[in-house]
């Protein structure tokens, strides 16, 4: 059974807020009664807030993160088309395969270990030309490694490239604004930074990559991964096309709402101060996060633990103190363990999973009770 008190810090899904959690209790509504209507098109405004996108279309949508990434490529890429896919982890390589899969041509660049793709290979890679798309992923979950989408985005305007960025892990959490940096389309899903439950894909996409969609020369091979077929409902909700998984979508609304009532910046600003204070506390504990410096991501951290023990302290974690951690991702699983720092948490929270984290590994490692706690207190205070 799920203790209610349990702290969820995986990486997604995470800790809803009560309002959230109630907004999904209420009697079953009909997907096409005004009230849903009504809700549904102030969730897309909402969206766009999240996203920072006035200038480009919103998109909603029931499904997993993986139905946007999937839905990126399917609309705008046709069989045969040359695309350049960054891979700085497992879901880089998802949209490799996707993209694969979907007939295209795939020039692939993975980035260094516990580093951001190199933008002056990324550069250099498109230079050579005949690419349509550059598909990278904001922060990789697998590896909690952040490429910079402002850069990537300029590279690919600079040689007349799109650019599709998976920020599964990034909005709301991590800065990005959609209309300031270009891009093309950018998709996540409502169950990571925006703390809503899992569920609804979102995505905005920029007129350049809608007309590049209305140009291709044979048609969307799908019906439901298909951004031609939902531009109509996104303009009028009362369109129908397929029934939305309701509550998810009334849980989102009001996740978003609560975005907005801190304000994307304040919130921005929160991640970094949390992830920066709970960085600083593990590595008091010579626990070493996985990516470098430059590489590292306001909301979510891989981190290393000895050899063969993660399992035991993910067990220790969860039994004794109730906070729920997630192993390391695939070859990652047996030395490193992730934590979602996303969505509603705050700074009791990165202080109670420090101290666990010293009382987990008190005799078994060299440090002195109290330092974690210790080394992260002044970053949380200063702000
Ligand atoms: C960066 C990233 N992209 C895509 C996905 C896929 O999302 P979903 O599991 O909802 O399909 C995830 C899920 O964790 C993710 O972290």
């Amino acid at each position: 059974m799920i203790d209610e008190d349990e702290l969820l810090l995986i990486p997604g899904p995470t800790t809803l807020s009560s309002r959230v959690r109630e907004a999904m209790s209420k009697p079953q509504q009909s997907h096409v009664a005004p009230e849903f209507y009504n809700a549904f098109k102030e969730l897309l405004q909402l969206a766009r807030y999240a996203f920072g996108n006035k200038e480009g279309i919103q998109y909603v949508f029931t499904g997993a993160g993986s139905i946007g990434m999937e839905t990126s490529v399917v609309s705008l890429i046709e069989p045969g088309d040359k695309v350049l896919s960054i891979e700085t982890g497992h879901f880089g390589q998802r949209f490799s395969m996707m993209l694969e899969i979907h007939g295209a041509k795939v020039e692939k660049i993975a980035s260094q270990p516990g580093h951001h793709v190199d933008y002056d290979l990324v550069d250099s890679t498109l230079r050579k030309g005949g690419f349509k798309a550059v598909f990278f992923t904001h922060v990789d979950t697998s590896t909690s490694i952040m490429n910079d989408p402002a850069r990537i985005c300029e590279i690919a305007r600079d040689n007349g490239v799109l650019a599709v960025c998976d920020s599964v892990c990034g909005i709301a959490g991590a800065r990005l604004n959609f209309d300031e940096i270009k891009a093309d389309i950018v998709l996540t899903g409502s169950q990571k930074a925006i703390a809503a439950p899992p569920g609804a894909t979102l995505l905005a996409v920029s007129n350049r990559a809608y007309e590049a969609m209305q140009n291709r020369k044979t048609p969307i091979a799908s019906y439901y991964m298909n951004l031609l077929r939902w531009k109509p409902i996104m303009d009028d909700p009362k369109i129908y096309l397929t029934t939305p998984a309701v509550q998810v979508m009334l849980a989102l609304r009001q996740a978003l709402l609560e975005v907005k009532e801190e304000g994307i910046e304040a919130r921005w600003k929160r991640h970094e101060t949390l992830a920066e204070a709970f960085r600083a506390g593990l590595e008091a504990l010579n626990l070493k996060p996985m990516p470098d410096m430059e590489s590292r991501s306001p909301t979510v951290t891989a981190f290393n633990v000895p050899k063969g023990k993660s399992a035991e302290i993910q067990d220790t974690l969860r039994s004794k103190y109730g906070i729920h951690l997630a192993l390391g991702f695939g070859d990652y699983k047996e030395f490193m363990l992730r934590v979602g720092h996303f969505g509603n948490i705050s700074a009791t929270d990165v202080l109670a999973l420090l101290g666990a984290l010293e009382l987990t590994l008190t005799g078994s490692s060299n440090v002195r009770p109290g330092i974690a706690v210790e080394t992260a207190m002044p970053l949380l205070q200063a702000k």
